[in-house]
């Protein structure tokens, strides 16, 4: 009999040189079982999307009760959607006063494309400033600010005009200008490694933006959701963004991305022309009543009081001595090892040992922990166990 693995094999594109090759038949919380019946901790969370755990009941009863009622209706704005409305609501519920309209999309990459033309409009301007080592999607506008060329010239040509400068370099923000349209930025770039903004960093970066007049698009498709101890991580930061990019845990595992903006700012896509933003499934009901469900059980919980511990506990336990930092904040760390190879062999012997986990795109010698935040503390432990066993097993 041909078994999922080989179909995959065969009719899969992919564009992994290293797949993982996981076959999983069932997940719950933050376990995943593969057809053999061997279980994996998740310590990753499908990169920073289940962070309600796989499987919470509010959620798969919020995608049943939703697409029982209704599933794909019309196009994206031309209907009152209640799931759409209800989690645009909430949403400003949480955020500051003048992010109160809400564009629903289907992914990242959407949301930053989105932003992008939403800001071009805006402000008349077409320059745009990112940083290097920041991943914000493949698409071609999210991909002319990743902050790493050999991506970059291997797609050429992308947008004009993008400028890349180091994140916490204060005085490379004198390349923002009065013909900046845009700065995009991650309020903790994930990608490079979990890299923390230094402490004036930030807000410095704001105040450019608002002497320039800029607009500040915050992409907080990793870090939203409370991972970091927070709702969104600039709350922690002294900043707002004028836009806010939100997508991976937004849907609750179901496919969601958003960019939010001030009723002023979105409105320079709804006019010369009109319909300056289309989507046929972005706002998708089951997705939007599945992140509504998200969000509650999220809110719910004492989040920074939780991530505090929870990240104690991880940095406590993760002991070995080749581990030489973990960095980062909540349940967004990384571990560093020494190089490339180790980590590699070190993801390798965690999948033997039932623990899933990976490196990152721009920092190949660390290791990600990111997993379900609904992660309890016994399963913190076994995961540490784990990771130093295998960490002994692959520097023997
Ligand atoms: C910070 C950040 N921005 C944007 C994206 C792109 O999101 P998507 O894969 O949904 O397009 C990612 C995905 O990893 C990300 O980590």
């Amino acid at each position: 009999m041909v078994t999922p693995r080989q179909l995959f094999q065969k009719h899969i594109a992919r564009t992994s040189a290293m797949p993982l090759m996981l076959d999983i038949v069932s997940a719950n919380g933050v376990w995943l079982t593969d057809r053999d019946g061997k279980r994996y901790i998740d310590l990753i969370a499908g990169i920073g999307v289940s962070n309600c755990g796989h499987g919470h009941p509010a959620v798969v009863r919020a995608v049943e009760a939703q697409s029982r009622t209704y599933m794909h209706l019309m196009v994206y704005g031309e209907f009152v959607e209640t799931p759409q409305v209800m989690l645009a609501q909430a949403l400003a519920g949480h955020l500051p006063a003048h992010l109160d309209h809400c564009y629903f999309v289907n992914s990242g990459a959407e949301a930053v494309e989105g932003a992008l033309k939403a800001a071009k409009r805006h402000t008349g301007r077409h320059e745009i400033v990112a940083f290097n080592r920041a991943y914000h999607g493949s698409t071609h506008g999210a991909l002319s600010l990743m902050g790493d060329a050999a991506y970059r010239n291997a797609f050429r040509p992308l947008l004009p005009g993008v400028r890349l400068i180091d994140f916490n370099d204060r005085t490379a923000l004198e390349q923002i200008t009065n013909r900046t349209a845009c700065v995009v930025h991650e309020v903790i770039q994930a990608e490079a490694g979990v890299i923390l903004p230094e402490d004036e960093f930030l807000p410095s970066l704001a105040a450019r933006c608002r002497e320039t007049g800029a607009l500040l698009i915050s992409d907080e498709i990793q870090t939203g959701g409370g991972r970091t101890g927070t709702l969104f991580a600039f709350e922690d930061f002294d900043m707002t963004p004028d836009i806010l990019l939100l997508a991976k845990s937004l849907g609750g595992g179901m496919p969601l991305g958003a960019f939010i903006s001030s009723g002023e700012i979105m409105q320079s896509l709804a006019h010369h022309p009109p319909l300056g933003h289309m989507t046929t499934f972005g706002g998708h009901p089951v997705s939007c009543a599945a992140a509504l469900a998200a969000l509650q059980v999220i809110t719910a919980r004492d989040l920074r009081g939780e991530m505090a511990h929870k990240e104690a506990l991880f940095r406590r336990q993760l002991n070995h001595p080749a581990i030489q930092s973990v960095d980062g904040r909540g349940l967004m760390l990384a571990v560093a090892f020494e190089s490339g190879d180790i980590c590699r062999k070190v993801i390798r012997r965690c999948v033997d040992l039932g623990v899933v986990t990976d490196w990152f795109l721009f920092a190949d010698h660390k290791l990600r922990i990111a997993p379900p935040l609904v992660i309890t503390d016994e399963e913190i432990t076994e995961g540490c166990q784990r990771i130093n066993k295998a960490i002994e097993q692959a520097v023997a």
